[in-house]
């Protein structure tokens, strides 16, 4: 017996398939390029890291990026108080570093003698 209902059937059947088919596709698909971009970026940082490590410390590239914000564009003195022309000994400033001073935060995991060495040549 034909029961004329049936092709239709099928055809629905097929039509569902394929859209889980790549519903399913897709989302690995997603992954996919998810996963190679991040590998990309990690790859990125890291090679980032090791020429940044490899480089040696730039006192003057660190305290642009990382004094400024506080002690001024020439370190003459903004929110924190001048460097420029300190009467602050070298290792006064390093214990600054190493320990923070007031609303000022520590910097420990850098070479502190020669940032110290740096504020004290400028005139
Ligand atoms: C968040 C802002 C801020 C940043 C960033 C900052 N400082 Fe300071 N700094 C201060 C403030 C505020 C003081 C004054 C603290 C006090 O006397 O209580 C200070 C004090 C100092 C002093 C002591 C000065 C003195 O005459 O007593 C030195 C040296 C110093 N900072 C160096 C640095 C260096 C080098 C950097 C970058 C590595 C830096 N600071 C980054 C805010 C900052």
């Amino acid at each position: 017996m034909k029961n004329p209902v049936v092709p239709y059937i099928l055809i629905m059947a097929f039509g569902i398939g394929l859209i889980f088919f790549m519903s399913i596709y897709g989302v690995d698909k997603q992954e996919e390029i998810a996963l190679e971009n991040g590998e990309e970026q990690s790859s990125d940082s890291q090679s980032e890291t090791q020429a940044d490590s490899n480089k040696a410390f730039d006192p003057e590239s660190f305290v642009q990026e990382s004094c400024i914000g506080c002690h001024g564009n020439a370190l003459e003195g903004a929110f924190g108080p001048a460097l420029k022309g300190t009467s602050l000994s070298k290792d006064e400033i390093v214990e600054v570093l190493q320990n923070g001073k007031g609303q000022m935060p520590a910097f420990k995991d850098v070479d502190q003698a020669a940032i110290a060495d740096y504020i004290l040549s400028l005139e």
